[in-house]
Parts: C-alpha cells; sequence; structure tokens
C-alpha cells in the first residue's frame, strides 16, 4: 500500500514536472558580446549613457533603483556624466522626504526613487539575480564560458516577446520565450526607434535592449573593472612569485642534488 503510494506521488511529481518543462521551463536567451565580458573585459562609457537614457525614459515608468545614488552615474568607469549635468540630471526625480514628509526634487546624493509600480521589481540589482546561461546537467560549464548571463538575461527578455497575449485571473500576460514559465505580467516596454539616441547608434529593439542591460550590469555591480584590475594584478604577482620560488627552491637543493649526481 505504502509503495504503491509513494510510487503514484512520484509519477504525478515527474508529469508534473514534464509539464512546467513543456510549457517554457528555462526560457531561451541568445549570447551577446558586451565589452565588459573577459578578463579585460570594461565598459563602454557610451553605451552606458545610452543605457541609462533607456532606463529613464523607459523602464522607470514602472521600476525604479532605489539603491543605486544618482550621483554614481558621474562616476569615472560608470556613464562618467559631467558633474553639472548629473546635478540637472537629479533634478528630473522626485523623491520621498521622510523629514519633511513629503515629496522633494532630488539632489544627486539622493538614489533614484523605488518602483512605483507595485509589482515590477527594482532593477538596481537584477543583472546579477538572474542567470542566462545555466547546465548542461547542472555542471554549470555553460556558466563557465559564457558567464552567469544577467545581461544576456535581460536582452531577451526584452526581446523575447512573441505577440500572443492571454488574460489570467484579471492580469494580462504576454508570452515570452526568455521568461521562465513563458507568460510574463510586464508588457513589452521595447521595439525598434523607442528612444531617439544623441549618438546616432542604432535604436532598433536588439541594440535598444544591449545599452539598457549593460546599463543594469553596472548598476548591479559599478565596481566591476576595479575588481577585474585587483584580480590581474593578483594574478600577475602570484605568477612572479611562483618563478622567484621555483628558482630559489633550485638554488637551496642545488649542493644536495650535486652530492648524489
Ligand atoms: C508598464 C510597466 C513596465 C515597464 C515600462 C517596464 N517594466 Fe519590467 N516589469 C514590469 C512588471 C509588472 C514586471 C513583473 C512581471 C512578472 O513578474 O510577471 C516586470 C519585470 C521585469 C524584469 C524581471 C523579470 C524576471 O525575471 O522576473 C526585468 C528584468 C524587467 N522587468 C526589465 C525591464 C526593463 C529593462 C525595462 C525598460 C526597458 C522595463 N522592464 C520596463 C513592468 C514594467
Amino acid at each position: 500500500m505504502f509503495k504503491t503510494l509513494t510510487l503514484a506521488a512520484t509519477t504525478a511529481f515527474a508529469l508534473t514536472g514534464g509539464a512546467a518543462l513543456a510549457a517554457g521551463g528555462e526560457g531561451h536567451i541568445h549570447d551577446v558580446n558586451f565589452s565588459f565580458e573577459g578578463p579585460f573585459g570594461k565598459f563602454d562609457e557610451a553605451q552606458l549613457q545610452r543605457g541609462l537614457q533607456v532606463y529613464t525614459e523607459v523602464c522607470s515608468a514602472c521600476h525604479g533603483m532605489k539603491f543605486v545614488p544618482i550621483r554614481s552615474i558621474g562616476e569615472e568607469g560608470g556613464p562618467n556624466i559631467p558633474e553639472d549635468q548629473v546635478r540637472a540630471y537629479a533634478e528630473f526625480w522626485e523623491v520621498w522626504d521622510p523629514e519633511i514628509m513629503d515629496y522633494r526634487t532630488a539632489k544627486p546624493t539622493d538614489h533614484f526613487p523605488p518602483s512605483s509600480l507595485e509589482n515590477a521589481p527594482d532593477l538596481s540589482l537584477m543583472a546579477k539575480a538572474r542567470a542566462g546561461f545555466h547546465g548542461p546537467y547542472g555542471t554549470g560549464l555553460s556558466q563557465l564560458f559564457n558567464g552567469i548571463g544577467g545581461p544576456e538575461y535581460i536582452t531577451s527578455l526584452l526581446t523575447g516577446y512573441t505577440g500572443e497575449e492571454k488574460e489570467e485571473a484579471g492580469v494580462v500576460l504576454y508570452e515570452n520565450t526568455a521568461f521562465p514559465g513563458g507568460w510574463i505580467a510586464m508588457a513589452p516596454p521595447i521595439g525598434d526607434e523607442y528612444v531617439e539616441y544623441a549618438d546616432g547608434h542604432p535604436n532598433d529593439a536588439e541594440s535598444i535592449s544591449e545599452d539598457v542591460a549593460a546599463f543594469l550590469m553596472w548598476t548591479a555591480e559599478p565596481k566591476m573593472m576595479a575588481r577585474k584590475e585587483a584580480g590581474l594584478t593578483a594574478f600577475l604577482f602570484l605568477t612572479v612569485l611562483t618563478v622567484l620560488l621555483y628558482l630559489t627552491n633550485k638554488r637551496i637543493w642545488a649542493p644536495v642534488k650535486k652530492k648524489k649526481a
């Protein structure tokens, strides 16, 4: 009796698991060659500026970035916006000030506001909260070669809409090939030419999506370049140290080895 029960439960589990996979499961993520990949990778300043523009003009209507200080967009290695422009940019935002118990115009020292739409997640750390690449079979090999894939996930998500919609319990869901499960509550936010770039960069849906994804990688890890530099320095230092220790070791043992020969 017990055995049949567990067997039935396992079968049911396997069946529902299979159904979930068939209904979308892991989404489809396409690889993007971002400038910041690899040990020598660097953020592309112009791309971060375009991404900031996309976030400001499109995504911020629903999504917040409450962990990101506005003044950080003036940082070198980031969008590197000149100081006077950072001040002018800050005035674009209204923030809640608990001291005066009211909204006021933002200053560069304030953070970006939180999400204005309740069910839209904060985007500050999103690029590190999602993985684009997995497997195969839990080995993580794909991540070793392609990276974790957060920015690729965001790019694929923004360009992954099929155009199909359905309504479930009063919520409109949009079919999306990158979103796990296949149906997302976010209406397609990006399309060709949704944003006009001052630098004349292509503004097709894929380019806009890559730009905002790169920008969100920077907000999630603004010190990535410093980290890579420190890693590289440590690597070079350890390599030199290895050679020196090898030579020292040889020298110390040389008299002993000579006697044997
Ligand atoms: C009209 C409101 C709206 C706009 C504009 C919008 N989003 Fe969303 N977004 C949502 C909502 C709602 C969700 C939650 C969807 C869900 O969980 O089904 C979401 C979810 C997301 C997610 C998380 C998906 C996941 O894996 O959980 C990402 C990433 C995202 N949006 C990025 C963006 C970017 C980048 C932009 C700007 C190009 C943008 N969104 C513009 C409403 C919006």
